[in-house]
């Protein structure tokens, strides 16, 4: 079945069916491999004969290679070739893939990019030759600081006059923020295993967009996509860090079409961080005008973000101001400096990540200033309509996020006012912020079997990047087709099968989720013509097949043989017609310590709309991720340049501060009902990314309501919270 989705689809068909799996708290059917350490990864496949390959970076930010002195390691103990090419030098293997041009060879564009590959017989020897190889450069001087660089407007929408609303405002706030750079810093590292053979490539890799990454990798190899196949079944997360085909994955797939033999190349956890695209740093100033009442007359946002020079992704800052509060008179305008940094590209929930958590201390701000509670003020500024286009709002749940969260929480409605309660060393407090992220889905085809002993297979080249995947998908199949999701066979990541969406932009369970939705949809059709009944007249439940008058076994039916079909997902008008987006909300509770200002996060609750919800489990665990994140992004994670040399100091996991289990204490979800037929045929919305979205704002304000200081540079790090504190 192909589906072109240009209307709502409001039938709900999910909620008509008899197997009732969909949406149920399933374990992943792949859990017990991922915990035992059977799942394979991608640096993990046997192969062969396998050669091992090391990446060799230069220490500069910018300026040229003058030459590679291959002869320097070429005698060393099994060393079989230095690689070294102008797509391994060039941007075209970094990221974003068919958007950063080829740079002409030898060009250094940001410190700790891979220029060579050293190949050996042994990981060891090719390490020891790689760290031996002799090159030669020329720096060139550059900015080493972003804030010092002059800025090219991206992007402006302005409409009334902000300036005049602020002037004239009952209450206003009008405040600068600082984010610093972040890092997917995804468990697995990257890691390709190439093999050449009879003029067809086949890479093992750890990759989110299969369909993508094969077209990416073919042209930067000069090879036709059908001579690309790639295996990525198991991905120890991405984030975003692996959207995109990286350097590990051409220069593996270099070396063995030039050697003739498999070869493996896996970075190390410093090459990741030194390589992979970072988040941008922001800098923010967020200006709020309101009436008596605290309703918004002006919103404006205002940020500054940083790229490579002509690479096109802008963090996407201000995405969601562009719809979430109301205020007549408005501005957002976002600027581009040019620095020598690795990549910025997507890193989980781009934009809203750092965008929504400072509108949401604004907001905190100006709660204070009209004496109103801030969940009420949030309340009174949901907008009828979308402020910038006037396109109606498909499904929103802000306020009854907002509502039902406080009540979860047990949050008092009370003008904000610091300082109210103190446990010895500690201040305690508590926060709220709104939570937001567009909701987008892409074409995606999957296939269904139906075997003839009454269980099926799903075969989609769609990946698992840890977000459950495999379950989701054998609940709609499961679903569909009147079968437990354990008598499924979910078949992912491998391009030989039909392309789905890949795993992006928190649009793969909606979209790849559709497709095996219509494939189901064309199986059950197939099953009524056999029948002569209507396929809406089919009660599919338990194997068998039941309709006005009849009920047959599933087995009997397929008659000894398979039956399959093809379901293709379209994104159509539906999905332009309405602004389209999911939503929630975050409360949070910490104690801040009065001579340290370190901050402890004591509980945590997240009250999410998200379309229909597949599997209570797995999106449970999605938005634990994102307010996991949250912790982070308000308390300890930053990338940290080097001023002098511009190179990045903490790259690896203990210098680069993500929350750990001490750090995150119990967080509690609430999933709120919801369909949405504009989002998908399944009437479902993105979840991965919305429980990083703002949740750090509800950190801020609650360390604020806590001890009294209002902290503008996140990470809220114990120096940055004790230097605003009150000294009294
Ligand atoms: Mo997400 S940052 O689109 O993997």
């Amino acid at each position: 079945m192909h589906l072109k989705q240009d209307k709502p689809d409001n039938r709900n068909v999910l909620d008509t069916t008899a197997q009732g799996v969909i949406g149920a708290p399933l374990t992943r059917p792949e859990g017990l491999l991922k915990v035992t350490g059977t799942a394979t990864y991608a640096a993990e496949y046997e192969v062969e004969g396998c050669l091992e390959g090391v990446l060799v970076s230069v220490p500069i930010m910018s300026g040229e290679v003058l030459s590679i002195d291959e002869d320097s390691v070429l005698a060393m103990p099994g060393v079989v070739a230095v690689i070294s090419d102008e797509r391994l030098t060039g941007r075209a293997a970094q990221g974003t893939a068919g958007e950063a041009p080829f740079q002409p060879a030898q060009t250094v564009c940001y410190w700790g990019q891979p220029v060579a590959l050293v190949v050996a017989e042994t990981f060891e020897q090719a390490r020891d030759a790689a760290k031996h190889l002799v090159i030669e450069t020329r720096a060139q001087d550059v900015p080493v600081d972003p804030e010092k660089v002059d800025t090219k407007v991206e992007e402006t929408t302005r409409t009334g006059d902000l300036a005049h609303a602020m002037a004239e405002a009952a209450h206003s706030v009008d405040v600068e923020f600082t984010t610093e750079g972040h890092a997917s810093a995804a468990m697995e590292p990257h890691a390709a295993i190439a093999q050449w053979q009879d003029d067809s490539l086949t890479v093992h890799a750890s990759l989110q967009m299969l369909k993508f990454n094969r077209a990416e990798l073919a042209d930067s190899l000069g090879l036709k996509e059908e001579q690309v196949r790639l295996v990525s079944p198991y991905v120890g997360g991405g984030f975003g860090s692996k959207l995109g085909i990286s350097q590990e994955a051409v220069a593996a797939s270099l070396a063995a079409m030039h050697l003739g033999r498999p070869v493996r190349v896996v970075m190390s956890r410093q090459q990741v961080f030194q390589t992979i695209m970072r988040r941008s740093e922001t800098h923010q100033r967020v200006r709020l005008a309101a009436d008596n009442e605290g309703r918004l007359t002006g919103f404006g946002h205002e940020a500054r973000v940083s790229n490579l020079p002509g690479e096109s992704f802008a963090e996407p800052v201000l995405q969601s101001s562009q719809f979430l509060y109301a205020g007549e008179n408005r501005l957002l305008q976002l600027e581009i400096a040019r620095i020598h940094r690795m990549t910025a590209g997507s890193v989980r929930a781009p934009g809203e990540a750092v965008g929504v958590q400072t509108v949401e201390q604004a907001m905190d701000m100006l709660a204070e200033k009209a004496g109103i509670d801030p969940v009420e003020l949030r309340l009174r500024n949901i907008p009828e309509k979308h402020p910038a286009n006037g396109k109606p709002f498909s499904s929103r749940k802000l306020a009854e996020a907002l509502r039902e969260g406080a009540k979860a929480f047990g949050w008092e409605p009370r003008p904000r006012k610091p300082r109210h309660t103190r446990e010895g060393e500690w201040w305690i407090g508590t926060g709220v912020a709104s939570a937001a992220r567009v909701h987008a889905v892409v074409e995606a085809k999957a296939r269904v079997t139906l075997r003839p002993d009454g269980t099926a297979v799903v075969e989609t080249d769609m990946t698992d990047i840890g977000t459950g995947t495999y379950a989701i998908l054998g609940q709609v199949a499961g679903e569909m087709l009147g079968l437990m999701p354990d008598d499924i066979d979910v078949r992912l990541g491998d391009t030989d099968f039909p392309a789905g969406s890949g795993s992006g932009g928190s649009w793969g369970a909606a979209s790849c989720g559709s497709a095996v939705f219509l494939a189901c949809e064309g199986l059950r059709k197939k099953l009524a013509e056999r029948l002569k009944v209507a396929d809406d007249g089919l009660t599919l439940k338990d194997g068998f097949v039941r309709w006005d008058g009849g009920e047959k076994a599933l087995t009997e039916l397929l008659d000894g043989k398979p039956l399959d079909a093809t379901g293709h997902f379209e994104p159509g008008d539906s999905t332009e017609d309405m602004a389209i987006s999911s939503y929630g909300a975050f409360f949070a509770e910490v104690a801040v310590n009065h001579w340290t200002g370190e901050t402890r996060v004591r509980r945590m609750t997240g009250a999410f709309g998200i379309g229909r919800v597949l599997n209570a489990r797995t999106a449970r665990s999605q938005c634990l991720g994102g307010m996991t994140w949250c912790i982070g992004n308000a308390l300890t994670e930053t990338l940290l340049f080097d001023p002098n040399d511009g190179h990045l100091v903490n790259c690896d996991l203990a210098e680069y501060h993500v929350p750990v289990n001490r750090d995150v204490p119990d967080l509690d979800v609430l999933l709120l009902e919801e369909r949405d037929g504009s989002a998908s045929p399944i009437q479902a919305k993105g979840v991965g990314e919305l429980g990083l979205c703002g949740g750090a704002g509800a950190i801020a304000n609650a360390i604020y309501d806590a001890c009294g200081a209002r902290v503008f540079a996140y990470p809220m790090a114990p120096n940055r919270v004790l230097a605003a504190m009150p000294q009294n």
